[in-house]
């Protein structure tokens, strides 16, 4: 693999250009937007920090599909983000539009590339790629579990006072409220969560943790959360390039797995080289599957108001 697309150069888009530039992960990098100057903009002031960073990637900042083309990885961060007052959902209508003419041209462009998908609400842009592509399963991806999980870890660690190193959870679901924080999956150094901590303060986390994204957003107050998505697409990326075979949670299209289909749903998924290289199914306790699919079942609601608009 060798050169990698990232469509939409606002605040994810450049920050997953400038950590994957200097990662020295591929070859070759193109940082597209609708805004005339600002990709080739940034892409020229990333591009002036190898040096420093002693990279030697390249990276091209574009208006025009065509430098895209025969990427193996296309990053889809263009899009609208949710302001205070805002659900994710509430970016539904103006999205699908953006995710669906940038998908039309990867199919053009980057016929065999891996889509990873990472503008909200996820799991339906995910769902848009998927359908308008009709590429196979297995090559569209959508971003979320792994921040979610990375938020979760975090807010343990600080409450515990250990190192993030040693927290590991799995948070699965869609990318909204009704997201599944796995408590039996969730452990310190391999030490259960729930021996560590009373369930009411690991209730207050998951509640941090669903709210993890308005939180930022209540501060910033003109956007979204840019610095750790972006870290989490790259922990996919990386996977998916060096073959890593890393389980992580990722939005997927299932078809039975869960007992859930037709929709796009986080679970724990092998990423490697080839983008899904298996789905892991978990035994789950009776309130985890039933938790997943409600959480699945608000997707499908979505995904049903989008008839028509593709
Ligand atoms: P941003 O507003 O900084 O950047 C979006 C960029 O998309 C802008 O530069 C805009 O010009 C560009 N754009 C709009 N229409 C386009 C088109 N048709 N073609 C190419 N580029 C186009 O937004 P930010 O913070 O980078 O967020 C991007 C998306 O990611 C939002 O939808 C946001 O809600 C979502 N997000 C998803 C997360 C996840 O966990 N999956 C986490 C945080 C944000
Ligand atoms: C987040 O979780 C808003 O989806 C975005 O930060």
């Amino acid at each position: 693999m060798h050169k990698i697309s990232i469509i939409g150069a606002g605040n994810i888009g450049s920050t997953i250009a400038y950590l994957l530039t200097n990662k020295q992960l591929v070859k070759e990098i193109v940082l597209l937007d609708i805004l005339e100057g600002i990709p080739q903009g940034k892409a020229l002031d990333i591009l002036e920090s190898t040096p420093i960073e002693l990279s030697d990637t390249k990276i091209i900042g574009t208006n025009d599909y065509i430098n895209t083309s025969s990427s193996d990885i296309i990053i889809i961060t263009a899009g609208l983000t949710r302001k205070p007052g805002m659900s994710r959902n509430d970016l539904l209508f103006t999205n699908v539009e953006i995710v669906k003419s940038v998908t039309e041209k990867i199919v053009t462009f980057s016929p065999q590339s891996i889509i990873l998908m990472v503008s909200n609400p996820l799991d339906v842009m995910a769902y848009v790629a998927l359908k308008v592509s009709s590429f196979e399963r297995h090559r569209v991806i959508g971003m979320a579990g792994v921040l979610d999980s990375a938020r979760f870890r975090l807010f343990i660690a600080n409450e515990l006072n250990v190192s993030v190193n040693d927290v590991h959870t799995l948070v699965l679901g869609g990318h909204g409220d009704s997201m599944v924080p796995l408590l039996n999956y969730t452990s310190v150094n391999g030490i259960p969560i729930k021996e560590m901590l009373p369930l009411p303060k690991i209730n207050k986390l998951i509640e941090r943790t669903r709210n993890g994204g308005i939180e930022i957003v209540n501060y910033l107050r003109t956007g979204s959360a840019y610095y750790a998505p972006a870290a989490s697409t790259l922990e996919m990326i990386e996977s998916i390039i060096k073959n890593q075979n890393k389980i992580l949670p990722c939005s997927v299209w299932l078809e039975g797995e869960y007992g859930l289909a037709d929709t796009f749903c986080g679970v724990p998924v092998k990423l490697g080289r080839n983008g899904v290289e298996e789905i892991i199914i978990l035994n789950l306790s009776d309130d985890e599957l039933e938790s997943l699919h409600k959480s699945a079942s608000e997707v499908k609601e979505n995904i049903k108001a989008l008839n028509g608009k593709l």
